[in-house]
């Protein structure tokens, strides 16, 4: 026997999935966002150059397939942002802002465990051509009530900080340098590292020592030029006015290096160690990073579907998940009522009712108990007396009662 691949999953019933999906493009289409798909496999060289060289998506995650010949080595993508970007500049879109959204498998090669999959699923949005950080409220704001409206989440909060613009930021890994300097003999062997090659990346270190060393840390947001300072008290003012609540986590910088200024990540308790189900921010370089011919300042998210899924599993009760539309299951008692039995079914989807029949040669009790395990409104019997008359008989599922009536009365019969 084969086994799916570690850090994949089965989905034998993709209902809440569908609704995630389904809810999340209504509500995007009200906000004027666009439906997009790119590839899967990707150039390999695309991420070093957005995700970031020195990211543990890069360095550590990435599932990559070997160049042929004079190709390069592509992978399977990690993340959807690159490719968004990459398609933006390839198709030469002019009109801006690009508001589009794309939904999908990812693949990091991580340690597997609850919500944190090698294969897992993201519903990624982008606004490219934006400057605006009146758009990033407002962006925000549509993830809250999609969260809070339409999946009928509550136990969840919002964590959003400021970056900077990249002088800012320059300026600030000098300051954070000094004072890590101050601790170098207390960071564990990880931070050292990160000190070095990428040092806003210590403020993830999960080392409960190095944490502790990183609660008096300077703070990006104390180090801001004028211009990002009042754009972040903007930012946080309009939050308030769009009745978003959210908490200031001044050591959230986010895994991938291309944000600058606003990033946020909603995130739950009742999820364990991988506690964000949605993350994003802005980032204003990217465009120009990735070869094209001027900067598009822009702002997205990626909901993370499965750990959206686990989610919703404790509150399913309360959503609109779609109805089954009635199912009628017909049951021919013997061979001879095969054919009228397919054609009985033909005619009531041809109809547009839902219909399946049972062709495996089974008794009558065994048919009833099929059909009722298959949830079944209808159980629809031929036998030979009803063949000979032309005639069904109906057996209504829920209240048990049965009727016996014309075949071409079938469809207006069950219609009504
Ligand atoms: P990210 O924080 O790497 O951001 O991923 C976004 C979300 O994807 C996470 O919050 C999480 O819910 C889900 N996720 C990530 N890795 C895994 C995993 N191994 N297993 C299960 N779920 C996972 C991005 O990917 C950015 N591209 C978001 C973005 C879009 N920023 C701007 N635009």
């Amino acid at each position: 026997m084969f086994r799916k691949i570690k850090g994949t999953q089965d989905f034998l019933d993709l209902t809440l999935f569908n609704f995630i999906i389904d809810q999340a493009k209504k509500h995007l289409s009200c906000y004027r966002f666009t439906e997009i798909a790119t590839p899967i496999l990707e150039p390999l060289e695309m991420y070093k150059r957005s995700t970031g060289e020195e990211t543990e998506v890069v360095t550590k995650q990435m599932f990559t397939i070997e160049a042929r010949k004079d190709e390069d080595w592509i992978c399977l993508r990690p993340e959807a942002t690159p490719s968004v970007i990459r398609a933006f500049i390839e198709n030469s879109v002019q009109q801006t802002p690009w508001k589009v959204y794309t939904w999908g498998p990812m693949f990091r090669y991580e340690r597997p465990q609850k919500g944190r999959y090698r294969q897992f699923h993201q519903f990624n949005m982008e606004i490219v051509g934006s400057q605006s950080i009146a758009q990033d409220a407002h962006f925000i704001k549509m993830l809250d009530r999609f969260f809070h409206d339409k999946l009928m989440l509550n136990n969840y909060a919002l964590l959003i900080n400021y970056l900077g613009c990249p002088s800012d930021r320059e300026l600030f890994l000098g300051v954070l340098d000094k004072f890590l300097d101050g601790l170098i003999e207390q960071l564990c062997s990880e931070c050292k590292i990160r000190k070095e090659k990428n040092i806003l990346r210590v403020f993830d270190c999960k080392n409960p020592n190095c944490q502790s060393l990183y609660k008096d840390a300077p703070r990006i947001t104390d180090n801001l030029c004028d211009e990002c300072n009042s754009e972040w008290g903007a930012l946080q003012e309009q939050l308030v006015l769009l009745s978003v609540s959210f908490t200031v986590q001044p050591k959230l910088v986010r895994g991938l290096d291309y944000y600058s200024k606003t990033v946020f990540e909603f995130v739950s308790q009742n999820l364990g160690a991988q506690s964000a189900f949605c993350a994003g921010g802005r980032y204003n370089k990217l465009v120009s990073q990735l070869g094209g011919k001027k900067d598009q300042p822009s702002i997205g998210a990626a909901i993370g579907i499965d750990r959206t899924l686990l989610l919703l599993e404790t509150v399913k009760e309360n959503l609109p998940l779609p109805q089954e539309s009635a199912l009628s299951v017909i049951l021919p008692i013997e061979n001879a009522q095969y054919t009228l039995a397919l054609l009985i079914a033909d005619n009531l989807q041809n109809a547009g009712l839902c219909a399946d029949v049972l062709l495996e040669g089974d008794s009558v009790k065994s048919m009833m108990r099929k059909a009722n395990k298959m949830g079944a409104k209808y159980a629809l019997i031929i036998g030979p007396d009803e063949q000979q008359e032309k005639k069904v008989t109906v057996k209504d599922m829920v209240t048990g009662s049965s009727e016996t009536i014309l075949q071409i009365d079938l469809v207006d019969y069950l219609k009504k």
